[in-house]
């Protein structure tokens, strides 16, 4: 059998832990596939996809394409469409269909990590860029009671908000700036769980995007980036349930193998090559 093509695109693409981790994943179920990555910038996604993307089985879609690949796509899945992002690409002969795993890879960590339903539960969102967004929608498609949208640009947040308050009318969602203390503290009191997804704690010298004060036990902190980030050391110490965005990238990916090969996924395996590959980038 021919090998089986896979890829993630995006820019910059260079660290991913994709690669390794799908390719960890198609050796332990024995199937005859690569999956490699592309560095493509904006200006470059159009001939990309003419090209060798042309070759592909399928792939991930990240960082800066998740909204623009989907005007190459012949069908997209309903959530994916509702969120406006795609992350994942199945070929079907000449057919290309999207989807979103990303929320998925969200809630699975999160039931994972604390042991707990997203259904009904009020969820704290650090941030409104991409990965706020993809969240909010998940988040609320899987019947979250409300989304607390906190944000530096206050702006940014409004503008979530109204969007969500179209698709999802029974839903709470709010908007609240992060300089404003006393809203933050309300938001904090009234939410279940706190999920950060902004970009701060990238850098190793990044302050948290959350006032320590605020974090209590009954809180769980779930942080987006890889490592230990200053959120989640505070979280530590005010004894909050806390986990690394370890187990949203491994869901995710395990969703988009099964999309792909129709196989349970070897979640474990995946899990233990990207926590090997974290150990030494430290
Ligand atoms: P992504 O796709 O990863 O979500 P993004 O769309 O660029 O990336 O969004 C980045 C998020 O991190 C935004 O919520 C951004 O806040 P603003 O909307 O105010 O820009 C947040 N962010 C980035 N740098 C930040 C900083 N230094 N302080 C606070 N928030 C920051």
């Amino acid at each position: 059998m021919a090998m089986k093509k896979y890829a993630i695109i995006g820019h910059p693409v260079g660290h991913s832990l994709s690669p390794p981790m799908h390719n960890a994943a198609f050796a332990e179920i024995g199937l005859a596939a690569e999956y490699r990555a592309f560095d493509v910038a904006p200006d470059e996604l159009s001939s990309f996809m003419d090209g060798p993307g042309k070759t592909l089985d399928g792939f991930n879609i990240t960082v800066p394409h998740k909204g623009a690949i989907t005007r190459y796509l012949d069908e997209i899945d309903e959530r994916a469409a509702v969120a406006g992002s795609v992350n994942t690409v199945k070929r079907h002969r000449d057919r290309l269909k999207g989807f979103s795993t990303d929320g998925y890879g969200l809630e699975k960590a999160i039931e994972e990590a604390f042991g707990l339903n997203v259904a009904s539960k009020a969820f704290l969102l650090l941030g409104a860029g991409g990965a706020a967004r993809a969240a909010a929608f998940h988040l609320l498609t899987s019947s979250a009671s409300a989304v607390l949208i906190v944000n530096r640009t206050l702006g940014k947040a409004k503008a979530l908000v109204e969007e969500l308050g179209k698709n999802f009318p029974d839903a709470h969602a709010e908007a609240v700036s992060a300089s404003d203390r006393e809203a933050l503290a309300v938001v904090a009191e009234r939410a279940d769980v706190l999920v950060q997804s902004t970009s701060l704690g990238l850098r190793e010298d990044d302050p948290s995007p959350f006032p320590k004060e605020l974090l209590r036990p009954t809180l769980p902190v779930f942080e987006m980036i890889y490592k230990k980030t200053r959120l989640l050391e505070d979280a530590e110490k005010a004894d909050a349930p806390a986990a690394n965005g370890v187990g949203m990238l491994v869901h995710q990916g395990a969703k988009a193998f099964e999309i792909w090969t129709g196989e349970n996924a070897p979640v474990e395996t995946m899990r233990r090559v990207v926590e090997t590959a974290l150990e030494g980038v430290k």
